[in-house]
């Protein structure tokens, strides 16, 4: 394996939850390349969460390493952990995790008020926001509304927009099609993946529905990457 090329690397992970007799997450080598398309999938209750938490310095792994981009977060600090998930990362939450008292367009230039060098990758950091909700095919009309006032399927391309502004290298997507009809999750998914594309980040959904899986470089499933093989 060419590591050189790899975004992600994570090497003997363990992870049990407080109160726990057995690890939600042993994972002995997960890779994701730079710009890559990953499909994650597992039954509910598998980790699926718990191992984006891990790689977004959310969750603190009992055992092995994440390095991301060759970094190991576990040697970082709180403070710099927080500054890399700033900088590195753009996250769709399962409940999309907008701050519903905000307009759109706050919400979505949100990275950039907490990372210098993510408002300077998105230039002007208007405009970028902008570009997105386009791409995302969100009416203008919409963009000085509270968050709290949208739809589930536009709050979901809210997020996705916020994900992407200032170029991450990697966009976690936890389940983010879950509240969607069949026929918008593949709209969906197409969206995302262009925009992805003009990033250049690499992407890794999570979805328990395979029928997703299809455009994807790879799917891997969780319980095959998990040595501990939680039953769900
Ligand atoms: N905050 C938490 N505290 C304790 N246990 C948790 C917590 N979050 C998840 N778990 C447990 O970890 C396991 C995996 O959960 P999760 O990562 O959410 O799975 P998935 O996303 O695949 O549905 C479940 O058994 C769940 O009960
Ligand atoms: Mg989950």
């Amino acid at each position: 394996m060419n590591t050189n090329s790899d975004l992600l690397r994570i090497e003997e992970l363990r992870y049990t939850w407080p109160g726990e007799s057995r690890p939600v997450l042993d994972i002995g080598e997960f890779t994701i390349g730079r710009g890559e398309r990953l499909f994650l999938r597992g039954p509910s209750g598998s980790g699926k969460s718990t191992l984006l938490g891990a790689i977004a310095g959310l969750v603190r792994p009992d055992h092995g390493r994440i390095l991301f981009d060759r970094t190991d977060l576990g040697s970082l600090s709180n403070a710099a952990r927080d500054r890399f998930r700033a900088e590195q990362l753009g996250v769709i939450f399962q409940q999309f995790n907008l701050l519903p008292w905000l307009d759109v367009r706050a919400n979505v230039t949100l990275p950039c008020r907490f990372s210098r060098s993510r408002a300077r990758r998105a230039g002007n950091v208007a405009a970028a926001a902008d570009h997105l909700l386009d791409a995302m095919d969100l009416a203008p009309e919409l963009r000085a509304k509270r968050a709290d006032e949208l739809s589930v399927g536009q709050q979901q391309r809210v997020a996705a927009a916020r994900a992407l502004i200032g170029k991450p290298q990697l966009v976690l997507a936890d389940e983010p099609t879950s509240a969607l009809d069949s026929d918008r999750r593949q709209a969906f998914i197409e969206l995302l993946f262009s925009q992805v594309e003009a990033a250049g980040s690499a992407l890794l959904f999570v979805s328990h529905d395979p029928d997703l899986a299809r455009d994807f470089d790879r799917e891997v499933s969780l319980p095959t990457i998990n040595r501990a093989g939680v039953a769900a």
